[in-house]
């Protein structure tokens, strides 16, 4: 359940998104109940690697990660931004909890409902498991991480989260968050990396049509919390991969000229035919623009962590 102002700042980037040229809509809105399930459903796809090939780092490197963490030297605070349903951070607290190290368990999501069902998860499963999690944009809770605590901080952003954002906007993210964390931190993120761009745009655009339902769901949302009169249908989930900007972007195509209003914003809005909302970036990686970004923040990359394939990377950055 979302507060009014929640309700009224959805409203209001609706409107800023939908009057632009080209359309546009924050992916963030993605994850009310149903798309937080839906994505459940995409992590199982054959065609979404990312899932595995992160899990598959964090399974048999687990001891690699904690020794990078010095997670057995003194307490910490493990923060997680857009946990999700945090199935491969658990690999890690078990993991770390057997071995007696002192943290506590930051989980922060936008989505009620995943972090819900993943506090009810990690309760069951870790009895003696110090857990504080918080509902909100990580934008806004970056604010409060000076305050939180003098413990030292490791903060996970995992999932290719980062993906999300484009590449300017991942360096203002990680100079924002550099501004927040002291030396001794640490920030662990999963890139996906560049590939053969068929393998990336199957990803993106499933035999199954998951994704597509996922796209189509924040129409769906829009129509229950902001009195919207989307008709689902006329509407197509379309996916594409630039090689060369390495960037999958989805996007929902009008499939007619169509006009569809907003009753919370008491506007209409125009749709010729084949026009398209962009919906979503996923930026793919290369090492050195990784070493780059990195650096341009102030931070150094300590380590990475590699599945076998090299399809992805976690890696390991401290401030400098
Ligand atoms: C792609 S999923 C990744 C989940 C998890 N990190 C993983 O690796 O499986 C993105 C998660 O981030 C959350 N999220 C997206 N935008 C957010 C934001 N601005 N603030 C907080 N959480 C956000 C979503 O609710 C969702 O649970």
């Amino acid at each position: 359940m979302q507060s009014a102002s929640q309700q009224n700042t959805f409203a209001a980037d609706v409107l800023r998104g939908l009057s632009a040229s080209p359309k546009y809509l924050s992916s963030k809105y993605f994850y009310d109940d149903e798309g937080s399930r839906l994505f459940q459903e995409i992590m199982k796809l054959p065609e979404y690697y990312l899932t595995r090939v992160e899990y598959e780092i964090f399974s048999e490197q687990t001891a690699e990660i904690y020794a990078a963490f010095k997670a057995e030297i003194g307490e910490f605070d493990l923060i997680e931004l857009g946990a999700g349903d945090g199935a491969k951070t658990s690999l890690l607290v078990d993991f770390f909890l057997k071995r007696q190290a002192a943290f506590t368990y930051v989980p922060i999501d936008i989505s009620a409902e995943a972090l819900k069902c993943l506090s009810e998860k990690f309760a069951a499963q870790f009895s003696n498991l110090s857990i504080q999690a918080e509902q909100g944009d990580y934008f806004l809770t970056l604010q409060t991480f000076k305050s939180k605590s003098e413990r030292r901080k490791i903060i996970l952003f995992l999932g290719s989260n980062i993906g999300n954002f484009g590449k300017a906007q991942a360096q203002d993210f990680f100079k924002s968050l550099r501004a927040v964390i002291n030396e001794g931190d640490g920030l662990f993120i999963g890139f996906d990396l560049q590939k053969d761009p068929r393998t990336i745009l199957r990803a993106y655009d499933d035999a199954q049509g998951v994704t597509a339902e996922f796209n189509l769901n924040l129409l769906t949302r829009m129509n229950r919390e902001l009195g919207a009169d989307f008709n689902e249908k006329e509407f197509s989930h379309y996916a594409s991969y630039h090689p060369i900007e390495g960037a999958a972007r989805s996007f929902l195509m009008s499939r007619k000229a169509q006009t569809v209003s907003v009753e919370a914003l008491n506007e209409t809005f125009h749709f010729a035919a084949w026009e398209p909302i962009f919906m979503e970036i996923s930026q793919k990686y290369t090492l050195s623009i990784i070493e780059e970004m990195a650096q341009a923040s102030g931070f150094e990359v300590t380590e990475n962590f590699f599945d076998d394939k090299k399809f992805y990377v976690n890696s390991l950055w401290k401030p400098i």
